[in-house]
């Protein structure tokens, strides 16, 4: 396993200590998402009594996998934490969200938990949002004008492909990466974004995160909401 696979795991299955029982989880995408859930399912089989919440068709496949049992977000009145993963994390925990495409039912299952962990190795906390080209969630139906309107904006956002074909979320839309350059002003972009007829939701995670365990050569670093 390489250093960069290695902090995935460590800050993955440090996260699932933050389970209680009884607690209601939602669970994260992507590849260090995987380990949380991984070390959830561990828990499980020894007797931690917990529900979690996938936020996509591949994690509650690793859920099935590990274990860990799984209901619906609309099954749930509220949820005691979610924990995932980010593609940025910038100095006031903000976030971008969706280099797998999951970003608007992590948003979701985000806001109805009490508290949002993040877990992420050291390369992807930032000064500022933006190198990351920005994922935005939009309907497949007149895309194209969609995506006009982001330009207009002065943006450059490029459909997001699966081989030869437009890549398509779990909810059946489409994602468009925005390149930003440095996001001065997160919040004021995504209510610029969300404003516009045809994006579902944008990847930027503003004011949501309570704690980011950092993975860094060999051990953890624990970013508090200040
Ligand atoms: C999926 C996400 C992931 O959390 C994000 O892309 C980080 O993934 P990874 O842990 O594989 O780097 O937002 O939509």
């Amino acid at each position: 396993m390489n250093e960069a696979e290695k902090s995935k795991m460590l800050v993955g299955t440090e996260a699932a200590k933050y389970v209680k029982d009884g607690m209601k989880v939602g669970l994260g995408s992507g590849s260090t998402a995987y380990w949380m859930v991984k070390a959830l399912g561990e828990r499980v089989q020894q007797g931690l009594d917990i529900i979690g919440v996938p936020t996509s068709a591949q994690t509650e496949k690793w859920a099935q996998e590990f274990g860990v049992p799984t209901t619906d977000l609309s099954e749930v009145s509220a949820l005691d934490i979610t924990i995932d993963g980010a593609d940025e994390v910038d100095q006031n925990l903000q976030l971008i969200k969706g280099g797998g495409g999951a970003l608007l039912r992590e948003k979701m299952v985000a806001i109805a938990a009490d508290k949002l962990l993040i877990i992420v190795d050291q390369s992807k906390v930032v000064d500022h949002l933006g190198e990351y080209p920005l994922p935005i969630e939009v309907v497949p139906f007149g895309w194209n004008l969609t995506a006009k309107r982001i330009a207009a904006l002065g943006y450059e956002p490029t459909i997001r492909l699966s081989g030869d074909t437009h890549y398509i979320t779990d909810n059946g839309n489409i994602i468009l990466d925005c390149k930003f350059g440095k996001i001065t002003q997160p919040a004021k972009l995504h209510e610029q974004l969300i404003q516009l007829v045809g994006v579902v939701e944008t990847g930027l995670f503003i004011n949501m995160t309570d704690t980011v365990i950092v993975g860094n050569q060999g051990g953890i670093n624990v970013l508090e909401k200040k």
